[in-house]
């Protein structure tokens, strides 16, 4: 397995391109089930997420034709309902596939997807929403298996914001009979993202973006091409890293619409956050201010940038309360920092007292999920000495040859094989 080798001291200077969302692109990508015929895609980062899908749609019977950033999917051929439980494994984000396959075939059985280290991440609204659609939900021997003549549209309340869980069932309502309505909608903008491509192939939404979205069935999707909306985590990512090395760095290519909450946050902490168009530019400060967060669905403050964020906390004057409000057990990073010398308590599971300290000690750390890879990686910048990171495949699921762009920066990192 792969490791990140980083020697810290290092300020991130230069520029850096971001590249397409992954939580964009996975939605986008399982909504070509619902066409018969091609749809193109653009900008697609180059990720094992990315990979992972493109199997599950092959193994389905679709054909995938893709290079650098460009796929096309050929949704004509699919003969096959059924994900299995060794592609889903992979990547739980599979789960997409199971609206659009109901939508279009009427029958649809994919692999349970298990939970992951950040929780257990039930997809009890998924199976709720597609029920109110009129499928008949079973799970059995870890399957679940949806079947439905054809969908019929309805209300849908969700008891708290799903991002994946809106996405699944308003690709499920674009083809039901009659309008469906999603109520406490989650409002992401690869929500919005996903509902413009939609609507691109002749779906009729209204809403996306707010907590009330309504589809109204049409019969069929036409094909169209769709380019990938930039990641706005990765973005924020590259923020915090500038921040916390009081470097100066644009950032471009990017949709400073989409990170209003990590602006904000960011220069409360006492960085200067310019924008122009689709660049940002952050220059560090060399005393990070404390602050408290509290992760919040869109467009609160991010959970997936949580644990950069704890990062940048860990060298802050004064003390940070981080309330992770999202997910029950999004704080597996702090034990890796608590061995670079960080100061952080964890009461209740889901609020984190950081205690700044002056410096970190780099140190050998594992990652455990896709963003807490990313808060070790900045923790490897400012600690002083030589970081080796370990299961940096977490990483590579999201982010698109980090270690290249943190070097052209001038970061000290290298993939030992
Ligand atoms: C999406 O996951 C993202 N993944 C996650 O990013 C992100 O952290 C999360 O949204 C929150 O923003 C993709 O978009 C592929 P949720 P998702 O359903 O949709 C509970 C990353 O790092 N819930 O919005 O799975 C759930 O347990 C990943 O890129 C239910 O109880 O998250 C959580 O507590 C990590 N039942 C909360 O809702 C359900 O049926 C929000 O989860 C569904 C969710």
């Amino acid at each position: 397995m792969d490791k990140i080798k980083i020697i810290g001291g290092q300020k991130l200077h230069g520029e850096v391109k971001i590249s397409g969302a992954k939580n964009a692109a996975l939605p986008l990508i399982a909504s070509s089930i619902l066409v018969n015929g091609k749809t193109c895609f653009t900008n697609v980062p180059d990720l094992m997420d990315i990979s992972s899908i493109k199997l599950l749609l092959e193994d389905l019977g679709a054909t995938c034709e893709s290079s650098d950033n460009y796929l096309e999917v050929n949704g004509s051929s699919i003969n096959k309902i059924e994900a299995e439980y060794d592609l889903v494994r992979k990547m739980r984000a599979s789960i997409l596939v199971l609206g659009p396959l109901v939508a279009r075939f009427g029958h649809a059985k994919v692999s349970l997807p298990g939970g992951c280290a950040i929780g257990a991440r039930p997809v009890n609204m998924h199976l709720s929403g597609l029920e109110a659609l009129g499928a008949n939900i079973s799970i059995e021997h870890g399957y679940i298996e949806a079947k439905a003549g054809k969908l019929i549209g309805n209300e849908i309340y969700f008891d708290m914001p799903t991002v994946t869980g809106t996405e699944n069932l308003m690709m499920a309502a674009t083809l039901a009979k009659g309008t469906s309505v999603l109520r406490n909608a989650a409002r992401e903008p690869e929500i919005v993202a996903l509902a413009d491509a939609l609507i691109k192939m002749g779906a009729k939404i209204h809403g996306a973006g707010t907590a009330i979205i309504t589809i109204e069935g049409v019969k069929e999707l036409s094909s169209v091409d769709i380019e990938i909306i930039p990641d706005r985590i990765e973005t924020g990512t590259f923020m915090v890293a500038a921040a916390a090395t009081n470097g100066d760095v644009l950032i471009k290519g990017c949709e400073p619409d989409h990170i209003g909450g990590i602006i904000s946050k960011l220069k409360a902490t006492g960085s200067r956050v310019e924008i122009v168009a689709d660049t940002i530019r952050v220059k560090g400060n060399s005393s990070i201010k404390s602050i408290d967060i509290k992760t919040l669905p869109y467009p609160g403050f991010p959970t997936d940038m949580q644990a950069q964020f704890m990062t940048l906390m860990t060298i802050a004057k004064g003390n940070s309360v981080i309330h992770e409000s999202i997910f029950e057990n999004r704080f597996v990073h702090a034990n890796e920092l608590l061995r670079m010398g960080a100061d952080i308590s964890i009461s209740s599971g889901n609020i984190a007292m950081v205690r700044g300290v002056k410096k970190l000690q780099a140190a050998q750390v594992m990652a455990s999920d896709l963003r807490a890879s990313a808060s070790l990686v900045i923790a490897g910048l400012i600690a002083e000495g030589t970081t080796v990171i370990s299961r940096v495949y977490h990483m590579d699921r999201g982010y698109e040859g980090i270690e290249k762009k943190f070097s052209l920066l001038g970061a000290n990192i290298e993939r030992i094989k």
